[in-house]
């Protein structure tokens, strides 16, 4: 099958690299030509960079991974959607609402499917999900989605029907079903009980899997997270600013955010006067985002909180009976930390730990 991947950051790389894999032709496109190249020359034979264009012209299935900002500027670019299926892999966080139902109305000469937003790239790329398969969500137009349900296997998940172009808003994020590792028959039984409208039977097994999720993170960072606390707290506050934006975005700012907070040492962060919480707000080196630099200092605080009272952060984790309760505790101590942000915390923080 000929695949424009509109959007070569995670997502786009991951699952071309999947598919070349698995036999497709891929064709990257996105702004900055040096990505799609890059890629291209790294998967060889199959695999080919382009203008947005010239990738949809080429292609039979065009998969939108690009920010939700961004998805109607690069729609826009293509000279016809006509006939394609669309796959729309993009999350809408918070004001900017880009649904499934406004992209068929917006581009109604393509076929449009929304899959491969309801999981992180991370647990895309990680070969683990191939035993048993992790579930993918997908919703949308009827005649495209044994196709898309097909390129879903390919990847290596198995697809889970959500019904048509309406039923998206189920894959949205912070739904029961959305970051949701689940088998077949877990998700057979959620998706029910999301469908029924029992929302508290729903939230219940969705927290029940993602407590699953989280104990094998949370036990290895409970047994070996290292003495030093700026570990826990440079972890907690990359959680906390990849809030609802690109990990790139976060990545690329990271050494002038850390210099900003003092190494993350929670005794300096803790101290930082409101003259100095000001001077950061401004500092071009971070991402001005005032809550998230706020959230920080108040962390560093409760992090010392933490330490008054445990004596480490490793006693801090063991004083909970499991991963659920840690979880709970923390979001419950910590600003900005949703439910998300302590499953990137506890995953990222077990990842750095030798
Ligand atoms: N990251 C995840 O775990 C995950 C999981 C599921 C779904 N999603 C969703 O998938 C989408 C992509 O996420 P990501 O994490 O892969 O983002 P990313 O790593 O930031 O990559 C975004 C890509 O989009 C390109 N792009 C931006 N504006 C564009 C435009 N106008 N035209 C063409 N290309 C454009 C960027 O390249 P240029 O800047 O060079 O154009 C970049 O290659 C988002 O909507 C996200 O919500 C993410």
């Amino acid at each position: 099958m000929q695949i424009a991947i509109l959007g070569a950051g995670r997502v786009g790389s991951t699952l071309g690299r999947l598919w070349h894999a698995i036999g497709h032709d891929v064709t990257f496109a996105a702004r900055d030509a040096a990505r799609p190249q890059a890629l291209a020359a790294e998967l060889g034979e199959r695999a080919h960079a382009a203008s947005v264009a010239d990738a949809v012209a080429g292609a039979e299935v065009v998969l939108v991974a690009v920010p939700v900002p961004a998805v109607t500027d690069a729609l826009q670019a293509a000279d016809s959607l006509d006939g394609r299926v669309m796959i729309d892999a993009a999350n809408a966080f918070g004001q900017q609402q880009v649904t499934l139902r406004s992209l068929a109305d917006a581009f109604p000469q393509a076929r449009w499917v929304r899959a491969f937003n309801s999981l992180s790239a991370s647990i895309m790329a990680d070969d683990n999900h191939h035993e048993p398969p992790w579930v993918m969500f997908l919703s949308g137009d009827e005649e495209a989605k044994p196709v898309v349900a097909q390129l879903i296997r390919d990847a290596g998940f198995d697809p889970a029907d959500l019904g048509g172009i309406d039923d998206s808003r189920l894959q949205d994020p912070d739904s029961a079903l959305w970051l949701n590792i689940l088998t077949h028959d877990e998700a057979t039984a959620l998706v029910a009980q999301v469908k029924s409208g029992d929302t508290d039977a729903a939230e219940q097994s969705a927290l029940r899997t993602r407590v699953r999720e989280l104990a094998a993170p949370f036990e290895k960072f409970r047994d070996h997270a290292p003495a030093d606390p700026a570990f826990f707290l440079e972890h907690l506050s990359r959680s906390v600013f990849e809030a609802g934006i690109s990990w790139r975005v976060v990545e690329a700012k990271w050494d002038g955010i850390r210099e900003a907070f003092h190494g993350f040492d929670p005794a300096q962060v803790a101290a930082m006067p409101p003259t100095e919480i000001a001077a950061v707000e401004n500092d071009r080196r971070v991402i001005r985002n005032k809550a998230k630099i706020r959230a920080t200092v108040q962390n560093a605080r409760e992090v010392l909180a933490i330490l008054d009272e445990y004596g480490s952060i490793r006693g801090y984790l063991a004083s909970s009976p499991d991963a659920g309760a840690a979880a709970a505790d923390m979001r419950r101590r910590f600003k900005f930390l949703g439910d998300t942000g302590v499953w990137r915390l506890l995953t990222s923080a077990s990842r750095d730990i030798e």
